[in-house]
């Protein structure tokens, strides 16, 4: 917990962040339960990172093509966000397979966005595997992280219906506004300690807010 009392949160982020600058937005708010204590990028170029500091955010970039092996560049994550002090890791477009032993060491403690509503669709390219199966609804999954990938319990889901001539972009482009939406309210559910694991599931304790599945 950060001197106000929130929980310190780092953001991790691969790309353009979209998701991360929702997550910003809403912790501006004095009553959102998290601070974003640091936005981390395993690349340098990251639109991401530029976009973060323009808001006054804390960044920095492990450059994951330094570090010889993923054991080693974990070490150097996980370094950079205990010297932050940070209590809650959110993955958002973090492209980068974490180990098991770095999973581990955050477990309960680590949250991911996926842009399928799992357990379907898991792994990359969700969207054609959704047009592939021919799917009418199709979503976004905010779930803890585990160390098999995109299996971990679930916080919070939000839908969408696949229209006909769909195609991966306008499906993408469908679903990263709903991303934007669950991944703020979600975080706030973690970090609130509203939304707890118990026995390998998550209990919430909230109302769902308009518009948003939750995984009850
Ligand atoms: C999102 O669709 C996220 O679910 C996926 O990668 C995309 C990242 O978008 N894993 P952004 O970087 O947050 O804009």
């Amino acid at each position: 917990m950060s001197g106000s009392g929130k929980v310190r949160v780092a953001v991790l982020i691969s790309g353009r962040g979209s998701n991360m600058i929702a997550l910003a937005e809403a912790a501006r708010d004095p009553d959102y339960p998290a601070d974003i204590v640091l936005v981390l990028a395993n690349d340098p170029q990251a639109e991401g990172l530029a976009r973060a500091a323009a808001m006054g955010l804390p960044t920095q970039a492990i450059d994951h093509r330094a570090f010889p092996d993923r054991v080693s560049f974990d070490a150097a994550i996980d370094a950079a966000l205990r010297a932050a002090r940070v209590d809650l890791v959110v993955l958002a477009g973090f492209m980068r397979i974490l180990t098991p032993g770095f999973v581990e060491a955050w477990a309960g403690r680590m949250i991911n966005i996926h842009p399928s509503l799992l357990p379907l669709f898991k792994g990359t390219h969700t969207h054609e595997q959704a047009l592939a199966a021919g799917v009418r609804l199709h979503g976004c999954t905010v779930h803890f992280v585990v160390p098999e990938l995109d299996a971990g319990p679930i916080v919070a889901q939000a839908a969408v219906p696949v229209h006909e001539g769909d195609d991966a972009d306008s499906l993408a482009a469908r679903v990263i506004v709903q991303e934007r939406q669950l991944y703020p309210a979600a975080l706030a559910l973690v970090a609130g300690g509203q939304a707890r694991l118990e026995g390998g599931r998550v209990v919430i304790n909230a109302e769902p807010p308009d518009g948003v599945l939750f995984s009850l």
